[in-house]
């Protein structure tokens, strides 16, 4: 499980952006939650934080029982590894096909592609419904069919964790529906952990188990998704539950 306690992160500048004040959560292993709030509430840094893109100012982060925030060298790479990342658009190389994109995990840690790791390419593809569009160029495919590609590339690394910032933020409410899907299933059959991060309501409603409220680095609420929606506490959840897409 991921144990964040009292989580500072603070951009130090002309005028000090406190991102993340004193945030606490506990993510259990296997479930599916959602991190919610308007734009600007610390989201992404607090993703960034769990994969070590962004150092924590104070606090910690305890994954499996083990103080992830000042790993460094090869204990860092072996934790990202076990923590996948998809994020808002896709991040996939344009110059290389959809099964090389897939295929980049491997490439990136061993420097090589063995014919085992061509195989679990193609089978995480055709795992995403995309075995047809194995050689052609990312900018071939729908937005959907990128975040696609964006997830059997994060799979490739066989992750326990994996980190979705707004993932389908970019999508047409089918396309949304179906990768929620598809992360649904991956969730049931792998019981890999996935953590959505999203300003949609509807996301949390149909993916999530359970749910965090964030606004302006402050972490306002938390509990199942079913208690969160039936009984909102605080102002910026009721906001976020009665007015879509919301911006401050
Ligand atoms: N590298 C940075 N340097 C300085 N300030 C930053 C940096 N990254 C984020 N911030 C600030 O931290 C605050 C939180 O930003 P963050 O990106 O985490 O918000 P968010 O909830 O993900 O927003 P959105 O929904 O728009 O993606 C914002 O005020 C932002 O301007
Ligand atoms: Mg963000």
């Amino acid at each position: 499980m991921i144990r964040i306690s009292h989580l500072v992160k603070t951009f130090e500048g002309a005028s000090d952006v406190h991102a993340l004040k004193d945030v606490s959560l506990d993510i259990n292993k296997g479930d599916i939650f959602g991190i919610i709030g308007i734009s600007g509430a610390g989201k992404s840094t607090l993703v960034r934080c769990l994969n070590l893109l962004e150092r924590p100012t104070s606090g910690s982060i305890e994954v499996d029982g083990v103080e992830i925030c000042n790993l460094e060298g090869r204990a860092l790479r072996e934790y990202r590894h076990r923590v996948a990342m998809i994020f808002q658009g896709f991040g996939l190389l344009s110059q290389k096909t959809v099964l090389d994109n897939v295929y980049f995990p491997f490439l990136a840690s061993k420097g090589t592609v063995s014919p085992q790791d061509r195989q679990i390419a193609e089978n995480l593809l055709a795992r995403v419904g995309l075995s047809s569009k194995a050689e052609v160029y990312p900018a071939q495919l729908s937005g959907g069919q990128q975040q696609r590609v964006a997830i059997a590339r994060a799979l490739a690394c066989n992750p326990e964790y994996i980190l979705c910032d707004e993932a389908t933020s970019a999508l047409d409410p089918a396309s949304t529906a179906s990768i929620l899907e598809l992360l649904k299933t991956i969730n049931k059959e792998t019981g890999v952990t996935v953590i959505i991060i999203t300003h949609s309501m509807d996301v949390v409603r149909e993916a999530c188990n359970n749910v965090a409220v964030l606004s302006h680095g402050e972490l306002v609420e938390k509990g199942s998704v079913e208690q969160v929606f039936a009984h909102p506490t605080h102002e910026i959840t009721k906001q976020l539950l009665g007015v879509e897409d919301w911006h401050e």
